[in-house]
């Protein structure tokens, strides 16, 4: 740290660049190093970023970055099934906070390392399953943790369009079932869209980019709490991304734009709309929703508050994800959580 300026590194200039972006928009942070593998992946970066070409340090070698830029804080944006070596390093290396690219992993075995190794060295970690830090969506969460629709029962969310992915895209909203329901999953029940029948237990969209190989879903999760979630999830509808939340005295809908609220001044009253309810959704440029994230994870860092994106949650997502393969598998049963290890 320097001139009270946490000092940041990223890892991956693909996604990377909003998240060199975000510190270097930052107040909290000095951008100090990025680490990249690909010539052409540079070259297109500063653009990307918004940052002066050569401005900044470019590593093939993260390590290295971590060591001689003396990192506080590092974001990991390579592709899904990578995550693992680079946030284990980073923490192993005296990293205090990492932001992590979504999903966490792709398999329990390298969740429980990353989880096992962040919490043994006492590193930091925030995953980027971006809507948690996005105004709508936390604002809605306040609302249900204040009780306001009477507390939370029933979740009902849609996903569509062709990045209906369960785990590249879908573990956007699998997370935010999670962030909302607010407890441990106990179940989950999985069909997956027409053509994926076959899938099997195991993950196989390595990169994530195509999306014939990673099945649109319909899940029944239920968690420990009574919350009960679906979640509609199918390539050959509409590119929908909305979510549901439902109490006996409310209701909150959301999509990425805005927000809605009704209240019943009783249980099975008349819902009412709340017009005084209303917050901005996504920013339109992308690098923008990361300055939340990265300016929560400075806080995080130097003042213990809680992230509000954990890389248990995240952990929890994954688990889902993988639990509804195995429902699938198994002729669409009930699978229950946490998974066997
Ligand atoms: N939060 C979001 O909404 C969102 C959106 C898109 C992608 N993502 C996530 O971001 C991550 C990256 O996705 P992407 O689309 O940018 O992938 P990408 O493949 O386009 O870019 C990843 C980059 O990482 C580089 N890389 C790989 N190994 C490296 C290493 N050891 N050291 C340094 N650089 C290395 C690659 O050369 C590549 O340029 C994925 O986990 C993806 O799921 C998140």
């Amino acid at each position: 740290m320097a001139n009270g300026k946490l000092r940041a590194g990223v890892i991956g200039l693909g996604l990377g660049s909003n998240h060199a972006y975000a510190y270097n928009q930052s107040s909290q942070y000095d951008l100090v190093g990025v680490s990249e593998i690909s010539s052409n992946v540079v070259d297109n970066f500063w653009d990307k970023a918004k940052i002066s070409k050569g401005s900044v340090p470019v590593y093939d070698d993260y390590k290295e970055m971590i060591e001689k830029e003396n990192l506080d804080v590092v974001s990991v944006t390579i592709p899904d099934h990578l995550h693992t070596a680079p946030v284990c390093d980073a923490s192993n290396m005296g990293v205090k906070g990492i932001f992590c690219e979504k999903p966490l992993c792709i398999n329990l075995e390298d969740a429980d390392l990353i989880v096992e190794t962040v919490e043994k060295n006492g590193t930091k970690m925030a995953v980027d399953h971006t809507r948690s830090f996005v105004p709508n969506y936390s604002m809605s969460r306040k609302s249900i943790r204040n009780g306001e629709i009477g507390g939370l029962t029933r979740i009902i969310a849609h996903m569509g369009g062709t990045r209906a992915m369960l785990f590249r895209n879908g573990t956007h909203i699998v997370d935010l079932i999670n962030f909302f329901a607010d407890a441990d999953p106990v179940w989950v029940l999985a069909v997956h869209e027409q053509g994926f029948e076959d899938y099997g237990t195991e993950y196989k969209g390595e990169g994530g980019k195509d999306p014939a190989l990673d099945p649109g879903s319909t899940l029944i999760i239920e968690y420990a709490n009574g919350v009960r979630a679906i979640l509609n999830s199918a390539k050959k509808t509409l590119a929908l991304y909305e979510i549901d939340l439902i109490g006996p005295n409310g209701r909150i809908y959301c999509t990425d734009k805005s927000v809605t609220r009704w209240l019943t001044e009783k249980y099975e009253g008349t819902p009412i709309l709340d017009e005084s309810f209303t917050s901005p959704g996504y920013p339109e440029f992308f690098g923008d929703s990361l300055i939340p994230a990265v300016d929560e994870l400075a806080d995080v860092v130097l003042n213990d508050v809680e992230t509000s994106s954990p890389v248990r949650r995240a952990r929890h997502t994954l688990e889902i994800m993988l639990g509804a393969l195995k429902s699938q598998d198994g002729g669409n049963v009930k699978v229950n959580l946490p998974l066997p290890r």
